[in-house]
């Protein structure tokens, strides 16, 4: 069985069993071999837009003996996936501008699928399009890989409620205020503001909502 970093580990626990998977952008086919070889999934398409990563897919799966029940696909995004038969897509390790571009481009997921996103940069971009276009934000985890803290969130088609700005930029308080990693990742997020506050003033107010959620949040007095 492969081994898996914690944060493709924790993209891959958010797979339901039995979900037919579309892994866009996949590169290696980590998650594609790790789904099939637990059973978690047993038909998954790994899809990149460029040949050297898909080559890199094509070596792990021929490695891993996976090929039955992984296709390989050398394309941009969603485009030329027959929509049918598929219930779950993965998109991460990429920015959010461009997990933005790929689901702009295929509107019939929204009908349909279930989607797991771990976005590198732009998060706020993409919970902003999310939520302005027909997708619900259903839960948001937090995961810790080699010193960075990656937001995972999953979605499907629903009506969004209202987002603060903060939490445009945190994700939904409420589902993800809880995570043990929240704190740490409020600091985080409060580092980089400061640093832009002094000439972006967008910057300076998230600074003031984040401030107000730390001053929120109680310590644990045990
Ligand atoms: C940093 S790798 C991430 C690989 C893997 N998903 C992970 O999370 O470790 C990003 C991959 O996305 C691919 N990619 C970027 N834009 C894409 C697009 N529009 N459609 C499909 N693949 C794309 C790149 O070629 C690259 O292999």
């Amino acid at each position: 069985m492969i081994h898996l970093s914690p944060r493709l580990a924790a993209v891959a626990a958010l797979v339901r069993p039995g979900a037919h998977v579309v892994d866009v952008g996949t590169d290696h086919a980590m998650i594609p071999v790790w789904l099939i070889q637990t059973g978690i999934s047993d038909c998954v398409l790994a899809t990149d837009i460029h040949p050297g990563p898909l080559e890199n897919a094509a070596s792990m799966v021929e490695k891993t003996k996976t090929g039955n029940k992984i296709r390989l696909l050398l394309t941009d995004g969603l485009t030329g996936i027959d929509p049918e038969g598929w219930d779950t897509v993965i998109l991460a390790g990429m920015g959010g501008e461009t997990m933005v571009s790929i689901l702009s481009a295929a509107p019939w997921a929204r009908g349909q699928i279930q989607l797991i996103l771990e976005p590198q940069s732009k998060k706020a971009v993409l919970r902003r399009y999310l939520i302005e276009n027909g997708w619900r934000i259903d839960c948001e985890r937090l995961t810790e890989d080699a010193g960075h803290i990656y937001p995972i969130l999953t979605a499907q088609a629903g009506q969004a409620p209202a987002y603060t700005q903060a939490e445009l930029h945190l994700g939904l308080l409420e589902q993800i205020g809880g995570d043990p990693l929240f704190g740490a990742y409020l600091d985080k997020m409060r580092t980089q503001a400061v640093k832009a506050a002094p000439y972006d003033p967008a910057a300076a107010a998230l600074l003031g909502e984040y401030g107000k959620i730390k001053r929120r949040r109680r310590p644990c007095r045990l």
